[in-house]
């Protein structure tokens, strides 16, 4: 590969010092006590750097500031700002800061590459339909399956009268499911006590990307980038070794997002993608498949075991919607609509995927006041976004799903809720995402009663993603019908391919 972790290439490839980039930069706040040369870093923590952000932004405003070591970014929040970044004819996705300290990683992959990278578009295009209903349809069965294997493991849990690690347990499950649904491939997550390698070389390369950011020089973390190089090596192995099998594999085709990036061939121009391609793009969706998934399962789980009224809801829609079926069927899963706002508000408050860039394509004016030359940037965070009183109200802290009722979401402008990102380079899964939660959420509200710890405060872990941090829950068998049929009799297709 050509990008390095350790060289003197300090500033990945596309990074531009805000200076560069906003002749009035001035005009825009930062924290007080900047220091010569270092910068606005009293106080700031090298591992929630996010939640440093969050604290500046309440205190500067929709726009304000950072500088660390030299390097000066930008950050935008308020509603009005973020919708015009938001026109895709003004500006477009910029890969900086962790996007581009994960390129040694993955690459000119869907996620990472720039926009100018003719790989972005034969990918999106050879990939997109592997998205559709048809396929997501598909996947369903799949989803079930994993599913059942997650409450194999809490009824063990719970038979043992262990409370269970949410985080840890939905990562099994996003991860399980993506590489099923995608991949044809089984990492066995839910038969291991501790989590599969594969996802400890994935959280490494991340936390590593992560903390690229918050160093003066790369030097700085030799030793890390060593691990992070043998980390790489390891996911390339894993899915050298996954693209192998199927390569040699005899017999139907699973029609996933493997044989797809194998097979098929650009509509109009005939082209494929590349064995390097291949393997990058394979790494993009296990990791961004199930990460951020996983995240926003984990928050949704906390919050409804803070809102025992909103988990009763959504569970009375779930046993009215679902009825007896033994599983519920693919189109039964959308009509969760309360569910839905669960999740929705769930992302409002932790988006997983906490932040994203953007950059002019030409020279222009944000928002009318701030100029900015071709190629600057800007970095939107969203759960400031969503936190916006303009948009959201003076209560916007507060679990409120019923901001997600079709009647309040009309009343909100546009591109106040981006937990999937924007324009081109939005999210390809998010369906698959959406349904995939919604389900899993719905068949947990049928089988348990979810016991939040009254000692647990939340606290966020940042690796690029947010998930909250040693988030337990005690769970409680409902005594319904439904909640007790057993595992066998629940999904159909359980043990397929297992
Ligand atoms: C709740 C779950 C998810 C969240 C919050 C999320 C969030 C995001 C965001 C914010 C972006 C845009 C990043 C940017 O502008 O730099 C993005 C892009 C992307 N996501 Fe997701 N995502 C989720 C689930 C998934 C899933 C399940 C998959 C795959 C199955 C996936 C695959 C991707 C890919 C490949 C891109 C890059 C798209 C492109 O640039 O063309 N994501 N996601």
């Amino acid at each position: 590969m050509a990008e390095t972790t350790t060289g003197a290439a300090a500033l990945p490839k596309g990074f531009r010092s805000a200076e560069q980039g906003w002749p009035e930069l001035h005009r825009i706040p930062h924290p007080p006590y900047r220091l010569p040369l270092l910068g606005d870093v009293l106080g700031a923590s090298r591992t929630r750097p996010l939640q440093d952000s969050l604290r500046h932004a309440r205190r500067l405003g929709p726009i304000f500031r950072r500088k660390a070591f030299g390097r000066e970014f930008v950050f935008v929040w308020g509603a009005g700002l973020t919708a015009d970044l938001a026109d895709e004819s003004r500006f477009a996705k910029h890969v900086g800061l962790g996007i581009a300290n994960l390129r040694p990683v993955v690459g000119d992959g869907l996620f990472t590459a720039y926009n100018h990278e003719p790989n972005w578009q034969l990918a999106h295009d050879v990939l997109a339909p592997g998205f559709s209903r048809e396929a997501m349809a598909g996947y369903h069965p799949m989803m079930l399956a994993v599913a059942d294997r997650l409450m194999d493991r809490w009824d063990r849990e719970l038979a043992a009268g262990r409370a269970v690690d949410v985080p840890g347990d939905m990562t099994r499950l996003t991860l399980e499911t993506i590489a099923r649904t995608g991949f044809g491939h089984d990492f066995g997550s839910f038969e291991r006590g501790r989590p599969h390698p594969f996802v400890t070389a994935m959280v490494g390369t991340l936390t590593y990307a992560q903390r690229l950011n918050t160093v003066p020089s790369p030097f700085l973390l030799r030793r890390a980038a060593h691990r992070n190089d043998a980390d790489i090596a390891y996911l390339n192995r894993t899915v050298d070794d996954l693209v192998r099998a199927r390569r040699t594999a005899s017999g139907d085709r699973a029609g996933d997002l493997l044989d797809r990036m194998l097979e098929t061939a650009h509509p109009e121009t005939g082209e494929r993608l590349s064995a390097e391609n291949v393997r990058r793009q394979v790494i993009t969706f296990l990791v961004a498949g199930h990460e951020t998934t996983s995240g926003a399962l984990s928050f949704a789980l906390h919050y409804l075991s803070r809102h025992p009224e909103a988990a009763a809801r959504a569970r009375a829609e779930v046993d009215r919607v679902w009825g007896d079926a033994a599983v519920p069927g693919y189109d039964q899963v959308a009509r969760l609509r309360y569910v839905r706002r669960v999740l929705d508000e769930s992302l409002r408050l932790w988006p997983t995927a906490p932040a994203f860039a953007r950059e002019a394509r030409e020279d222009t004016v944000l928002g009318g006041v701030h100029p900015m030359r071709r190629g600057a940037w800007a970095l939107v965070l969203t759960p400031m976004l969503h936190r916006d009183p303009e948009a959201w109200g003076t209560d916007a802290e507060r679990f409120d799903p019923d901001r997600f009722e079709p009647g309040a979401v009309r009343t909100r402008p546009a591109h106040t809720f981006k937990p999937f990102g924007t324009g081109a380079r939005a999210c390809i899964g998010r369906q698959f995402a959406l349904h995939e939660a919604t389900l899993v959420l719905g068949l947990l509200l049928r089988r348990y009663e979810l016991h939040a710890d009254p000692a647990y405060r939340l606290r966020v872990t940042e690796r690029l993603t947010v998930l909250p941090e040693g988030l337990r829950l005690h769970l409680e068998r409902r005594r319904t019908s439904h909640a007790e049929v057993p595992s066998e009799a629940r999904c159909p297709a359980h043990g397929a391919g297992d």
